[in-house]
């Protein structure tokens, strides 16, 4: 199976073809390479290569490039790479095995056909009881398979096995063997000055080259990913104000998406519970639990945020009479004089506004018939009430109740306490309070404010709901859409990736309400059958899918989503869209299946199933499939071959970079291939050290963008992730939009968003841009893009400069017919680390050929309205 992603390998290409011929007069046909990792030196380790000519003096390749890392497993504990071994077989194919940890009871295996792009890792499970200890692996021509052998240790016994195989996807089962069975091929060679044990191989000069050469491509690569606007004093030294006369050619203009610019909603850094989810009561139906935090945090249970106030009461958590199989946990209060309060907390406090408005709602049953009046009170911190309302006539079965009552003051950290007027046990669940300012006035709302800056984006999608929530930590909690609809009683709660609790009262319901609100459309992402390759529960990382015999019933549920979205509403799943209060379909149009998955064997036969079936029933849904973390490697280009076989209409590609990375590569979809899947941008940000947003990411963004609307034609959608971050549970930076309990603080990124968001074309417009200054590092730092919108007939002119110089431009816009419009002039500028700059706006005229003044480091955007 050929595999060259030409893409990746043109600069190495480049370099090659510049050097005149493959192997230089005075370079040898030969030499040996050895192969070996060094594992204390980095404790993930990683294969390395030397080579030497007379197989006495050795030289590292890098010397500490790693060519090969093992993706098995979870994060810091895992993704070990110990003891590689390697064989090319008759057709020029390496094979690679490693052993991945003592504790393994499998091998890994990886094959690649140059030794530094490596195709899908597997990790066939070969052992029972006991591990897989220095793997080795000949040919057998007379078998014509490989046979593989390794020590395994168990009960302090060394034992040898094997297994073999023809393919590295099937293998014989495991036999014990004996010691004359392993060829013991390692040795143990001198690398400048330290011994290290590996394997030796016979090759061409030219296979070492090209080592060399990745490694040279990689180093320059990465002096590119790290330039920074520190450096700029010293990189534009004496550089003066630049000229640019932009010229454009309105008969070359194409037609681009427009859903160019979206969001990504995923629930991190108290993004849905606590965050734009409007119930302020947290843990409402205690269903936190110890293994939402991983065992790591004893107080977080069922009675977090919760605890019982006054004398003579008791509050004990019970499951013995559910409201719901899903929703496990209520309280109950004995009360043996009346007076004692159940306290919640709400995410460090409760904010409300005087004046306004809350509903109250809880679930009440009175296990031993006592009854009577149950207060509610809103308490500020000295425990004055500053609202108060009251619910009656508790009965021995569940029911729900609710109470209305405005707050008397404006409060940051207010409490809430449910105070029985009456001795007895009193159960309650699903302790509830929300603003009835919701975001446009929901029951079960979003938190005004903060949808309403996602909102002024205007935003053309909304992709949810994550990133790794969408295919979660191991099999056990992938998110599962079912569990996230119907009434929020009998919603199914669960660990959140993040080390949290997710109570699923936002669930796809409100996502989707949500996106029909703002006018987006709905891009709802489901696991791909395989939970995150980073798993740390239920095995090892995503090395294990949701098992074959009950893939049929997980097909089912993808296609069941499609029916509850789009469904008539006398259809099975139409119908409880339509008992949740939406008679009419969500028209959903995209499907995303996986996120940014390991692409191993177990992935793709998942992925295929799921795509085919919806392919077949539901050929108007544009399924996105999902192509790796990263913008180049084993699961981007292995993703892309899947795409590209299966004619995908879309993938979603991820990349979290610095800024020098998103200046470099402004052509990184130029050469795209047209004829492929489109490409949905689905998580991106620019990354400086300290992780914050502020000037440099916005612009290097902003910068970034343009190339992205000049690929407008390939690019069907891109969105900046994380999206939201409620300061103080943040577990990731940067993210676009902050906020607290009452205030929302939108990013210098953010701005860049919105500046696209809001100013988003249909047709894309080719330009000439000549500059007075030819230095390749200030063209790279010059981006315009001009897009016209023919639903609103605006022409938009994007310019965006990261000198630190003044570019004075001369825009042509002849073929226009300009002549004295009205234009609205956007400019986001400040110093690189300016974290706090906010977008300037006036308007001006234009003439056909007008001047304009880029200021330093800034982002300026022009909309004109044709007449
Ligand atoms: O955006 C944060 C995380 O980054 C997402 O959950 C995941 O898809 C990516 O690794």
């Amino acid at each position: 199976m050929m595999k060259i992603n030409i893409r990746l390998l043109l600069p190495a290409l480049i370099i090659f073809i510049f050097s005149g011929k493959t192997v230089k007069a005075d370079e040898p046909d030969f030499a040996y390479i050895f192969s070996y990792t060094v594992e204390p030196a980095w404790e993930r380790g990683g294969l390395q290569f030397a080579w030497s000519i007379d197989r006495d003096n050795w030289h590292p390749v890098g010397p500490d490039f790693r060519f090969l890392l093992s993706d098995f497993g979870t994060w810091g504990s895992q993704k070990k790479f110990y003891t590689p071994f390697l064989i090319q077989n008759k057709e020029g194919l390496w094979h690679c095995i490693w052993n991945l940890g003592k504790d393994i009871k499998s091998f890994a295996h990886a094959a690649s056909e140059d030794l530094y792009t490596w195709q899908r890792q597997s990790y066939p499970r070969v052992m029972e009881n006991g591990n897989c200890l220095l793997p080795e692996v000949s040919f057998s021509s007379e078998q014509n398979k490989y046979i593989i052998t390794w020590i395994s240790e168990a009960d302090n016994e060394k034992q040898v096995f094997k297994t073999t195989t023809t393919d590295f996807k099937n293998y014989t089962p495991t036999e014990k063997a004996a010691n004359d069975d392993r060829l013991n091929a390692r040795c143990t060679v001198n690398i400048e000055g330290t011994a290290i044990d590996g394997t030796v191989h016979r090759v061409s000069w030219e296979t070492i080259d090209g080592l060399i050469k990745w490694n040279d491509w990689m180093a320059h690569h990465n002096t590119e990913r790290a330039e920074t606007m520190d450096e700029d004093p010293r990189r534009f030294k004496n550089l003066e104000s630049v000229d640019a006369e932009i010229t454009l050619y309105p008969e070359k203009a194409k037609t681009i998406s427009d859903l160019l610019v979206g969001i990504f909603f995923e629930d991190i850094n108290y993004a849905a519970d606590g965050g734009i989810y409007a119930e302020l009561v947290q843990n409402r139906g205690f269903e936190y639990a110890l293994s939402d935090r991983k065992y790591r945090d004893s107080t977080w249970n069922s009675y977090k945020a919760w605890s019982l106030k006054g004398k003579n009461a008791t509050f004990t958590i019970d499951t013995a009479f559910p409201i719901h199989y899903n929703n496990k946990h209520y309280a109950v209060l004995d009360i043996n004089q009346a007076g004692a309060a159940l306290v919640n907390e709400g995410f460090s406090g409760i904010p409300v506004k005087g004046g306004e408005k809350y509903i109250f709602s809880v679930f009440a049953r009175s296990p031993d018939g006592s009854s009577g009046k149950i207060l509610i009170r809103l308490v500020d911190k000295g425990g004055k009430a500053i609202g108060e309302t009251e619910i009656r006539k508790i009965g021995e079965d569940w029911k729900k109740f609710k109470a209305e009552f405005t707050a008397l003051e404006t409060v940051e950290d207010a409490s809430i306490e449910v105070i029985p007027q009456f001795r007895g046990k009193i159960a309650l669940d699903m302790i509830s309070l929300f603003p009835e300012k919701t975001f446009r006035g929901h029951e079960n709302g979003l938190r005004a404010d903060l949808a309403q800056s996602i909102a002024d984006i205007h935003p053309k999608f909304v992709r949810f709901p994550g990133g790794c929530v969408a295919h979660g930590d191991g099999l056990e909690n992938m998110y599962r859409w079912k569990n996230t609809v119907g009434p929020l009683e009998a919603r199914k709660p669960q660990r959140n990736i993040w080390n949290y609790h997710q109570s699923a009262g936002l669930g796809y319901y409100e996502y989707f309400r949500f996106c029909e609100d703002i006018g987006a459309e709905p891009v709802p992402v489901v696991p791909a059958g395989v939970p995150c390759q980073n798993s740390s529960t239920g095995g090892h990382g995503q090395q294990g899918g949701i098992p074959m015999s009950m893939m049929d019933d997980y097909v089912q549920e993808v296609l069941d989503l499609i029916e509850w979205a789009n469904g008539d509403k006398n259809t099975k799943w139409g119908r409880v869209r339509a008992e949740a209060g939406h008679p009419e379909p969500f028209r959903l149009k995209y499907l995303g299946v996986g996120n940014e998955d390991l692409i191993t064997d177990i992935f793709e036969e998942r992925f295929t199933m799921i795509y085919n079936a919806v392919k077949e029933k539901h050929p108007e849904i544009t399924v996105i499939g999902t192509v790796g973390p990263f913008y180049m490697g084993t699961d981007y280009d292995e993703g892309w071959e899947i795409a590209t076989r299966l004619a995908l209409p879309m993938v979603d590609e991820h990349y979290y970079q610095p800024p020098g990375w998103f200046i470099h590569n402004q052509d990184f979809y130029d050469r795209y291939d047209r004829s492929k899947s489109k490409v949905y941008l689905g998580e991106y940000a620019a990354h400086v050290r300290g992780r914050h947003n502020n000037i440099e990411t916005a612009l290097s963004e902003a910068l970034y963008m343009t190339s992205l609307e000049r690929n407008g034609d390939v690019v069907a959608m891109a969105s900046y992730a994380p999206l939201l971050a409620k300061e103080g549970y943040t577990q990731w930076n940067p993210d676009l939009i902050y906020f607290n309990n009452t205030e929302v603080k939108p990013t210098v990124g953010y701005y860049v968003q919105q500046m696209y968001g809001q100013n988003s074309g249909d047709e894309y417009i080719p330009s000439l841009v000549s500059l007075s200054n030819n230095r390749g590092s200030v063209k790279k730092r010059v981006g315009i893009s001009f897009v016209k919108n023919n639903n609103t007939n605006d022409l938009i002119v994007k310019l965006v400069n990261l000198l630190p110089v003044e570019v004075n431009a001369a825009i042509d816009l002849s073929g226009y017919g300009i002549a004295g419009q009205n234009a609205r002039l956007t400019v986001l500028t400040g110093s690189p680390d300016d974290r706090n700059a906010k977008p300037q706006r006036k308007n001006i005229e234009v003439v056909e050929n007008f001047d304009y003044q880029l200021p330093a480091y800034s982002f300026s955007l022009i909309s004109i309205k044709m007449e």
